[in-house]
Parts: structure tokens; C-alpha cells; sequence
């Protein structure tokens, strides 16, 4: 077994008897970690799907049920607007009624971001409220939210912890037009990081993902001022050169069960 935080020389065969929350679950990268953690989990296992789209998760979760009938397994979909106080009080209040001592792993998946405006420089952004808005979504938002769900699931003996924050190249470099998302990306990978260092006894792992076929990444073509970026990612993706959502998510689900990097670490799809 594995010591959160630190190398451990033994891999994980799954994720255990585990209370998982997976966000940004309704499409894209967040439902396909769904599909690949639903196969990894022990019976007793309970799995929650958060979005906004209603029909999407209830669908995901519909899907679910179906493809781990007999497993043991409890889904269960979300529908709330994580940019809200109310969204993520609902997603702690889950956890909270869910808690119990049978399980061994909880596990939160911080995957649902967004990109907000790209069409114009740092320089133009006077709307303190549009900032404020697209923080409070992608940054304070995924803190609240862990912070409420390790609480409700307290550090005890035989109880693993691990929250994953995805991530992005963005959280490190920078990208005209860009400000609000590598912002957001590199507060909330510092959020993160810090989490590390207070809370030894948690396994905090920051993944980007790499460039992958999703609706985020279209409108990220769509939508950036930025001609150059917009082209070499038109021709990435006319050249079948993004990522699917399933091979990154394998890789990071990989890296969870080898279990062997230190917790506060940046891992890339890219790395060996
Ligand atoms: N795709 C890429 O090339 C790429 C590259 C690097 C990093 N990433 C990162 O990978 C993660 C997943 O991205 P993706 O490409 O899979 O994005 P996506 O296809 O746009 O999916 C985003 C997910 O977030 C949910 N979401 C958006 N706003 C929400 C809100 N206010 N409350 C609750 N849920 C919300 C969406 O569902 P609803 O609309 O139903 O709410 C959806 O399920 C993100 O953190 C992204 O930054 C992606």
C-alpha cells in the first residue's frame, strides 16, 4: 500500500471501496474519467457525476448503472452550477450524507473549468465582475469544494485521500489573449500545491492533460484572438493530432494506480 505523499514502491490494482466525485462530468474529459474510474472501483463504491446539463449526467449516470450492473456500485448525477456558492454547498452537502466509514479512498476529480473571454489583451479586462466571476469558478470554486469534501471525509486510519486538479500547460506559460484562463489555471495549481504541504496525509496530483478533442478545445479554436494559436490548433486538430479524451484520462488513471509521485507534483500526459 501506497503512503499518500510519498513514493511508494507498490501499485494500486484499483481504486478501492471509494467515495468518488468526479466534476465536469456531463462531456469531454470529465465523463470519460467516469467511464475508465466506474471500472476501477470496488464494490460499495459510490460515484458522484456533477455538471450543469441535467439530462447529461442523468444520462451518463443511466449509462453507468447499465455497463457495472451487479458491481455494487452507487452513481449518482448532480446537476448544479459549480460558479455558484449554492452549487458547491449542494456537492459538499452530498458528501457529507454519503460519508461512512466503509469506505477506503475518497477521491475528488477537479476537472470542470472553463475558458472565459479570449478575444481581448490583459489590457482590457476593467469588469471586475467578469473577473471575479471567472475565478470564483475556476479557482475558488474547486478549493471550496475539496476543502468541504475533506472535511466531511476526515484524515483516519485505513482512509487514502487524493484530489486531482486538472491542470494545464497554462498553469505555467503564458498565452495571449489567454489572462483569464492561465490565471485561473496557475492560481488553482498553487491552491493545490499548498493543500500538499498542509495536508501531508492527502495525495494531490496537478495532470494537463495535453490538447484533446473536446467542446472546450472547439471553442478554444473558435474563439481565441490569437491567429497563430488559432491555426496551428485548426491544423492539430485537421491532422488528428489532439488527444482523445480516453487516452489522457487512461494515462492519468494510470498514474493514480502506480501511485508513485510525490503529492503537490505537475504531471503532464506528455511525461515518460
Ligand atoms: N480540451 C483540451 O484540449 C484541454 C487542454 C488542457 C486542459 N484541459 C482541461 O481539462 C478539463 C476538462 O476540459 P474539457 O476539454 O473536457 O472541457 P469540456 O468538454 O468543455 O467540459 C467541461 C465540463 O465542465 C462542466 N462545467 C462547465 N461549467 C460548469 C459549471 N459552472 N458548473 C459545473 N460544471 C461546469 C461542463 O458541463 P456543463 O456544461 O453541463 O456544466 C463539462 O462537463 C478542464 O479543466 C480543462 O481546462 C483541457
Amino acid at each position: 500500500m501506497s503512503v499518500p505523499g510519498m513514493i511508494s514502491s507498490v501499485a494500486w490494482k484499483t481504486l478501492g471501496r471509494a467515495f468518488c466525485i468526479i466534476t465536469g462530468a456531463s462531456k469531454g474529459l470529465g465523463r470519460t474519467l467516469a467511464h475508465q474510474v466506474a471500472c476501477l472501483l470496488r464494490p460499495g463504491s459510490i460515484l458522484v457525476l456533477v455538471a450543469r446539463s441535467r439530462l447529461l449526467v442523468q444520462d451518463l449516470k443511466e449509462a453507468l448503472e447499465a455497463s457495472t450492473e451487479g458491481r455494487g456500485l452507487t452513481l449518482l448525477s448532480l446537476a448544479v452550477d459549480l460558479g455558484t456558492k449554492e452549487g458547491v454547498k449542494e456537492t459538499v452537502r452530498v458528501a457529507q450524507e454519503q460519508a461512512t466509514e466503509n469506505i477506503d479512498h475518497m477521491l475528488v476529480f477537479n476537472n470542470a473549468s472553463s475558458l472565459g473571454d479570449m478575444s481581448w489583451f490583459a489590457g482590457s479586462f476593467t469588469d471586475l465582475d467578469e473577473v471575479n466571476s471567472y475565478m470564483s469558478f475556476n479557482v475558488s470554486s474547486p478549493l471550496a469544494l475539496t476543502t468541504g469534501v475533506l472535511q466531511a471525509f476526515p484524515s483516519r486510519s485505513g482512509l487514502r485521500r487524493t484530489v486531482v486538479n486538472i491542470s494545464s500547460v497554462c498553469a505555467t506559460n503564458t498565452k495571449l489573449f489567454w489572462v483569464l484562463y492561465c490565471t485561473g489555471k496557475a492560481a488553482r495549481e498553487m491552491a493545490f500545491r499548498v493543500l500538499a504541504e498542509e495536508e501531508p496525509d492527502v495525495w494531490v496530483l496537478n495532470y494537463s492533460p495535453g490538447a484533446m478533442v473536446t467542446d472546450l478545445q472547439k471553442e478554444a479554436r473558435a474563439f481565441t484572438a490569437d491567429v497563430e494559436l488559432c491555426q496551428s490548433c485548426c491544423s492539430m486538430n485537421a491532422e488528428g493530432q489532439l488527444l482523445s479524451c480516453q487516452e489522457s484520462g487512461a494515462k492519468l488513471l494510470q498514474m493514480l494506480l502506480d501511485g508513485d509521485v510525490p503529492s503537490g507534483s505537475h504531471l503532464d500526459f506528455f511525461d515518460d
